[in-house]
């Protein structure tokens, strides 16, 4: 089935046609700056502008940067607060004249990993770190199954919170060196090793790319391997989650 998959992140919102069935883009991306503030009304009309300009009139399943569950979006903790508590899949429906179906960004970015990217081989748990901006999602997932809006990127870990504490803004804010931020993701991922046993984790987001600048500070004894959708990974989860319902 061909689904449009849309992905809502912090600097621009991308939308293209995917193939449910192999993971691939039917078309190219298209993507629009995310305006400001991004509230439910002006991603709303993005969403829209995205819909016509592939003239498309099927199911569309879009990603957010916060918990969904049964279709209402619960928390914003990097996004508008008009967002709480928004029912995103009735309002966007009704007013995209589309079906629409909202899942958590990082949830989507974690569907295409395993299904057509790095945890394709994966049986067991299967822990996918995601870091996107200011954020750090995360998802697990046992024999393919995933185990929806898992938020430990807010655990609180050193007088902070995993997401505060390793995400790539907090990198970039405090000028930190690949050495000295690597240190930091190592510790978060030897806590998550301690708590979850998995069998695997996958590093997703912009630091997935630059994985040689900081692999030697990562000591931990469980498998720690570069998402490989890059950055369709949220795109086609969105879509693709649509397939699984
Ligand atoms: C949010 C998650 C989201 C992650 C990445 C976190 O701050 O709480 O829901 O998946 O950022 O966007």
């Amino acid at each position: 089935m061909d689904v449009l998959g849309i992905d809502f992140g912090g600097s621009g919102i991308k939308g293209a046609i995917v193939d449910t069935n192999t993971g691939e883009l039917r078309t190219d991306r298209f993507r629009i700056g995310t305006p400001q503030p991004a509230t439910p009304a002006s991603v709303l009309d993005v969403v829209n502008e995205i819909i016509h300009h592939f003239n498309w009139h099927g199911k569309v399943g879009i990603g957010i940067p916060g918990v969904v569950k049964n279709g209402i979006v619960l928390t914003a903790a990097n996004i508008h607060d008009e967002w709480i508590g928004y029912p995103i899949n009735k309002s966007f429906s009704e007013q995209t004249r589309c079906e629409v179906v909202g899942i958590n960004d990082a949830d989507a970015a974690g569907l295409a990993e395993v299904y057509f990217g790095a945890g394709n081989n994966e049986k067991g748990m299967v822990f996918l770190l995601l870091t996107v901006g200011t954020g750090i999602g995360t998802v697990i997932f046992i024999d393919k199954h995933l185990v929806p809006n898992l938020e430990l990127g807010h655990l609180e870990f050193k007088s902070k919170t995993i997401e505060t504490y390793t995400a790539d803004s907090v990198r970039k804010e405090k000028n930190l060196s690949w050495e000295d931020w690597g240190k930091r993701f190592n510790k978060s991922l030897a806590y998550y090793e301690k708590m979850f046993n998995p069998n695997l984790f996958i590093v997703g987001g912009g630091v997935s790319k630059k994985m040689d600048k900081f692999e030697e500070q990562i000591t931990i004894a469980t498998p720690v391997v570069p998402a490989q959708m890059q950055n369709n990974a949220g795109i086609i989860g969105a879509a693709v989650h649509l397939a699984h319902l």
